[in-house]
C-alpha cells in the first residue's frame, strides 16, 4: 500500500493507538504505577511532589512542601535551601556520569563540538568565575542574547550558578521587541555573539543590538560579553565590551556554587499575554527544577543511554526546560543545533538524527509539517532506528502531522508525546504517558498531580464535547514565581476565574476525558509555535509613519499552524499601494525582528471597535475566515 493511503486507513480504522508492549515493558512507569500515582497525587498531591522533589540535592531540605497563605502568590519548599546548576552538573561529576556526555552540538556548517558532565562542568565553572569577577552578582539579571550554542547553555548555567538572572532573548529578536525587553529587565551584563549561521547566511548578532544599545536610554548595561562564532568583524566598545574567550582564559575551572533559597529568580523570559507588553515571567530555582526534572522523566521516559534532542531554540521555554535544563537534571545527553532544519536540504534533521543516535526527538507540528511537505524520500535515506519516543509542543498538532510522524520516523514503534504547557507553567502539564493510549490530535490528560479543567465564564465545568477555558485548579512545582515588576499582569492569570489559573486557552474534553486543545481564547497569535502579542505587532505597525490605526489577527496556515495578517488605517496624505503594503511588512521585520512576519497587509477606511473604542478583532478575524464572529472565540474581550 503506497504510503498515502496507509495513512488514511490509520485515520480512519482506529484513531487509537496502543504504546507496544516492549515499551510497556520496559516504561520507568508502567501502568499499574500510573495508576497507584494518579491515586495517590489526587489524594496526597504535596506528598506526590515530595517524593519528585526527594529525587534531587538540597542543601537544606524545605520546612513544607507548599505555602498557600497568601493566594495566588505561591511558595513551593520554602525554607529549602538548593541552586539548579548543582543539580544540573555539580553532583553528576561525583557519579558515573561524570564522563558522560552532556551536550552535543552541531553548528549549521556541520561543525560539531561536545562536552561531558566533566567539560561542560569546567566551561561553567570559568565563564562563572569570569562573571563573577566583572562584577556581576546574585540577583542581577543578565541577558543572554545568542543562537544555539554551547556558550549560551554555558551562560545560562553560569548565571545559576552565581545566582545572577538570566534572561534569554530569541534571536529573532531585533529593533523594538529587544530595546522593550533590555529595558524592563534592566540588565547589568549582555551575553552575546558577533553572530550565527542560518539557513546557509551568517547573521549578525552583535551589530543588531550595537544598534539597540546605541540609544540614550539603555545605560544599566555596563559589560557585554561576546562569544565569537562567525569571525566577523565587530564593533568592541572599550569600556563595555569584552570576548568571551579572554574572560574565561586564566579563570580557575572550579568555582563555588551559591547557595539560593527555593524561591530565588533563577530566569526571566518574556513572553506575550493578554497586556499590551510582552511580560518577563520569573521562575525560581526549587520549584522549577522538580517539575521540569519529573516530567522529563516521566513522560519521555528517560534511559541512561538517551541523547534527547529538544529542536527548541534556549530563547523560548521550551528550550530553556527540554533543551537546557531537565536533561542535564536527568544526567542525560542533550543535543543543540545551530541552524535551520531545511538546510543545506530537506534530510537535516534526519541526519543529524542517524549520525548522533538521537533516542528522543522533541519539536514542533510546524516543523513536522514542513518536512512532512517533503515526502518520505528524505527520511528513507536514514536510519533513524535509534529513534525510542517523539514528542511535539507548542501548537496544536493536526492528526495527519501525527500519524506522518509516527508512521515514518518513528517506524510505527515511537508514540508521540503531544505536550501541553507554557512559559508561565514552566513545566509539562497535559501529555500521555508512554504506557498510554493515545489518540492523534489530542494532548491526552493531565499529568499526575496537576487538576486541570475546562470552565465556562463563570468557573463552572463544561460537559464532555463543549469548548471552554482551560484552567489549573492546583499550584504545581514548575508554575511561575511572578511577572517581573508586573504583579498585575501575574494577579491577571489568576483572578478572572477564582482559585483557578487561567491559561489563556480554549479546549474541550471528550468522553474519555481526553483533552483537545483549540487555540488561544486571548490576544495572542501562535506563528510556528512562537508566541507574539497582536498589541506587540501593532504598535510595531503605528510606529510607521503612514498608519493611523492598526489590528493584528492570527490566520489559519497549512504549516505555521497560524500566520499574523494586519489590517491598516492610512493617516492622511497616505495612497493604499503593493509597494506601501511590501514597505510595512519590512518595517515590522526591521522593528521586531524576523519572528514578527505579515502574512498580508489590508488597508481600511475603519476598524470594527467596542463602545469603549476596543478594536474587535473578532469581528475582523470572522469577516476574514468567512465564518459567524460568534464561532470564533468565545472569549475576545468584549
Ligand atoms: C500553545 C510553549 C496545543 C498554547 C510550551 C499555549 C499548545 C501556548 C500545545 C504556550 C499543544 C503549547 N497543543 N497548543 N501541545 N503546547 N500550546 O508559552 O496556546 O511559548 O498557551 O509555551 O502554546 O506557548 P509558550
Amino acid at each position: 500500500m503506497d504510503q498515502s493511503g496507509a495513512l488514511d486507513t490509520l485515520l480512519q480504522e482506529d484513531r487509537v493507538f496502543r504504546p507496544l508492549p516492549g515499551l510497556v515493558m520496559e516504561a520507568n512507569v508502567n501502568p499499574q504505577e500510573l495508576a497507584a500515582a494518579y491515586r495517590q497525587a489526587a489524594q496526597d498531591p504535596l506528598g506526590f511532589w515530595e517524593s519528585a522533589a526527594l529525587e534531587l540535592e538540597w542543601f537544606r531540605r524545605w520546612d513544607k512542601v507548599l505555602d498557600e497563605s497568601a493566594p495566588p502568590h505561591f511558595s513551593w519548599f520554602p525554607g529549602a535551601r538548593c541552586n539548579i546548576a548543582h543539580n544540573a552538573l555539580d553532583r553528576h561529576t561525583k557519579t558515573g556520569n561524570k564522563h558522560r556526555l552532556a551536550l552535543i552540538w552541531e553548528g549549521e556548517p556541520g561543525d560539531i563540538r561536545k562536552f561531558t558532565y566533566f567539560e561542560l562542568y569546567r566551561a561553567v565553572n570559568k565563564l562563572a568565575g569570569a562573571l563573577r569577577s566583572l562584577g556581576v552578582a546574585k540577583g542581577d539579571r543578565v541577558v543572554v542574547y545568542m543562537p544555539p550554542l554551547p556558550e549560551t547553555v554555558i551562560s545560562m548555567l553560569a548565571c545559576a550558578k552565581i545566582g545572577a538572572v538570566h534572561c534569554v532573548v530569541f534571536p529573532g529578536f531585533t529593533g523594538k521587541a529587544l530595546k522593550e525587553r533590555l529595558r524592563d529587565a534592566r540588565a547589568k551584563c549582555l551575553i552575546t555573539a558577533d553572530g550565527f549561521y542560518r539557513n546557509g547566511r551568517v547573521v549578525p548578532l552583535k551589530a543588531s543590538l550595537d544598534e539597540v544599545l546605541a540609544g540614550d536610554d539603555l545605560d544599566a548595561v555596563d559589560i557585554c560579553v561576546v562569544v565569537r562564532r562567525a569571525n566577523l568583524d565587530v564593533e568592541m566598545h572599550a569600556a563595555r565590551d569584552v570576548w568571551y574567550d579572554d574572560i574565561v582564559r586564566h579563570e580557575k575551572p572550579e568555582a563555588p556554587t551559591e547557595v539560593m533559597s527555593a524561591n530565588d529568580p533563577l530566569f526571566l523570559l518574556y513572553t506575550s499575554g493578554a497586556a499590551g507588553k510582552p511580560k518577563g515571567v520569573v521562575h525560581s530555582h526549587g520549584g522549577y527544577m522538580v517539575g521540569v526534572h519529573h516530567t522529563l522523566n516521566w513522560v519521555f521516559d528517560i534511559k541512561p543511554t538517551d541523547i534527547f534532542w529538544c529542536t527548541a531554540d534556549p530563547g523560548w521555554i521550551t528550550g530553556h526546560s527540554y533543551a537546557v535544563y531537565a536533561p542535564l537534571l536527568a544526567g542525560t545527553t542533550t543535543l543543540l543545533y545551530e541552524g535551520h532544519p531545511l538546510y543545506p536540504q530537506a534530510d537535516r534533521m534526519w541526519h543529524i538524527t542517524a549520525k548522533h543516535g538521537v533516542s528522543a526527538l522533541y519539536t514542533t507540528p510546524t516543523t513536522i509539517r514542513m518536512l512532512m511537505r517533503y515526502g518520505n524520500q528524505f527520511p528513507r535515506q536514514h536510519d533513524l532506528t535509534s529513534l525510542r519516543m517523539l514528542g511535539s509542543v507548542g501548537e496544536p498538532i493536526n492528526p495527519e502531522a501525527w500519524v506522518w510522524f509516527y508512521q515514518t520516523i518513528g517506524r510505527g514503534e515511537c508514540p508521540v508525546m503531544d505536550t501541553w504547557w507554557q512559559t508561565e507553567t514552566g513545566q509539562i502539564m497535559i501529555a500521555p504517558m508512554p504506557v498510554s493510549l493515545i489518540k492523534p490530535g489530542s494532548v491526552n490528560k493531565p499529568l499526575p498531580g496537576i487538576e486541570a479543567d475546562i470552565v465556562d465564564r463563570s468557573g463552572a465545568p463544561v460537559p464532555p464535547g463543549k469548548g471552554g477555558l482551560l484552567v489549573i485548579r492546583r499550584p504545581w512545582p514548575g508554575m511561575m514565581h511572578s511577572v517581573w515588576n508586573d504583579e498585575e499582569a501575574y494577579l491577571a492569570c489568576w483572578n478572572r476565574i477564582p482559585g483557578c489559573y487561567l491559561a489563556g486557552d480554549v479546549a474541550r474534553r471528550d468522553e474519555d476525558g481526553y483533552f483537545w486543545m483549540q487555540g488561544r481564547a486571548d490576544e495572542v497569535i501562535n506563528i510556528a509555535g512562537h508566541r507574539l502579542g497582536t498589541a506587540e505587532l501593532e504598535s510595531a505597525l503605528v510606529s510607521h509613519r503612514a498608519v493611523a490605526e492598526a489590528a493584528v489577527i492570527g490566520v489559519p496556515d497549512k504549516i505555521k499552524g497560524e500566520l499574523a495578517k494586519a489590517f491598516v488605517i492610512l493617516r492622511e496624505g497616505f495612497e493604499e499601494s503593493d509597494e506601501l503594503a511590501r514597505e510595512l511588512r519590512e518595517h515590522m521585520r526591521r522593528e521586531l525582528g524576523p519572528v514578527a512576519e505579515l502574512k498580508g497587509v489590508k488597508f481600511r477606511a475603519d476598524l470594527p471597535k467596542t463602545k469603549s473604542g476596543k478594536i474587535m478583532r473578532r469581528l475582523l478575524k470572522a469577516e476574514e475566515l468567512g465564518t459567524e464572529p460568534g464561532d470564533v472565540s468565545m472569549l475576545d474581550d468584549e
